[in-house]
């Protein structure tokens, strides 16, 4: 669905074809309502994860900085502002440092407390010594883990009344941190590897990606592989320590994935890339596509992601070429790979992971 605030329309420009998703939420609007009472105006804004463009669109005339961390937020709020006849705003990211400190920082809150965290550090190194946080989220996604990371930032953090099932986070009085390691060291079979915090599993390697691992079909014949939907590129790195002289590429829509998977495989054979469809890859260019993909996007379960990612992976894929994926077994993508491939077999299947070898 379509939404309009001030004469702005936001689209989702996703993948997805669901129409009952929504662009925005009541949180969104909560942070707009209150950037619109404050006054004076801050003098320079930053909007941390903006899905798609709801409060840069609607904030335009105060140049927000858009600090985001995926590459379809940036492609969807570039479209909504494009479509709503404004000037592309300036995009960073929360690695990166800021030249100008900021003085209001909005935060739509994350599921994940870990890039909630990330954040907020990169918030507090650089902002003013009186920066202002407002942070929102839907109630029925409050944990009290949000208040414990935002009191090891500020001294001061009170919470709003709630309005239509939204309530803000309001943080001010920061307290003077050193910057941290914003990484985490996971291990599998001896090998390390190193991940930003919000990137997916934080805490341990993948249960369906160790079940991938110990389960997967490569062989020598294999010269040109995709990781797609990478995150700390563990896929990719174990296919390449097995056989080092495949050509390996590794996407995902995450900057803090691919900026993970860059510190833990790297080699003349590797390739990066940030992006959340396969439209940089022609047509039958691999000889085998494997993913662990993604279905959950911050609070939202949606397979339309998953299908596209399929039904894109189907033209990469070499005459002959294939693709394996790993999933949770309700997900029943079989069912939709069997119509688009000329043959799907199951590589194996537990209790509740199952893995499809789907051939072009
Ligand atoms: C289930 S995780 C798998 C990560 C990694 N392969 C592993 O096994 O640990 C799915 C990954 O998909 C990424 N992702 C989400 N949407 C994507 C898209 N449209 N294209 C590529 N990657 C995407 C997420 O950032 C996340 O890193």
């Amino acid at each position: 669905m379509d939404s309009q605030e001030l004469g702005y329309t936001i689209k989702r420009h996703d993948l997805s074809t669901d129409k009952s998703l929504q662009p925005y939420s009541a949180a969104d609007e909560y942070l707009l309502q209150r950037f619109n009472q404050l006054e004076p105006k801050p003098a320079h804004t930053a909007i941390y994860n903006d899905r798609f463009g709801f409060l840069g669109c609607n904030l335009n005339a105060y140049s927000p900085l858009i600090v985001l961390t995926q590459k379809s937020q940036e492609k969807a709020i570039t479209a909504n502002y494009e479509a709503n006849g404004i000037a592309a705003p300036s995009f960073t990211n929360p690695l990166a440092a800021l030249e100008r400190p900021i003085d209001l920082a909005l935060v739509k809150i994350p599921k994940s407390i870990a890039l909630f965290q990330l954040f907020l550090e990169h918030i507090v190194q650089n902002s003013t010594p009186n920066v202002t946080v407002v942070c929102a989220f839907m109630l029925r996604h409050f944990t009290p883990n949000l208040l414990q990371v935002a009191s090891q930032y500020f001294d001061v953090v009170e919470q709003s009344l709630a309005q239509k099932k939204a309530r803000l986070l309001v943080l001010t009085q920061k307290k003077s941190t050193a910057p941290k390691e914003l990484l985490t060291t996971l291990e599998y079979k001896g090998r390390q590897y190193k991940q930003y915090w919000g990137v997916f599993s934080l805490e341990h390697i993948d249960y369906a990606t160790q079940f991938f691992l110990q389960h997967m079909q490569v062989t020598p014949a294999d010269e040109c592989i995709l990781d797609l939907a990478s995150g700390n590129g563990i896929i990719g790195n174990e296919i390449h320590q097995l056989f080092p002289s495949a050509e390996v590429h590794l996407m995902d829509d995450s900057l803090l994935a691919v900026e993970s998977a860059k510190l833990n495989i790297q080699g003349e054979n590797i390739h990066h890339h940030l992006n959340n469809d396969l439209s940089i890859f022609g047509d039958n260019t691999f000889d085998l596509i494997v993913t662990n993909p993604p279905f959950h996007f911050d609070y939202e379960i949606n397979i339309q992601v998953p299908l596209q990612l399929f039904r894109e992976s189907y033209r990469c894929l070499k005459p002959g070429g294939n693709l394996q994926i790993v999933a949770n077994k309700h997900l029943n993508y079989k069912t939709h790979l069997a119509p688009l491939f000329s043959r799907v077999d199951i590589l194996n299947e537990d209790g509740k992971f199952i893995i499809y070898r789907c051939v072009k």
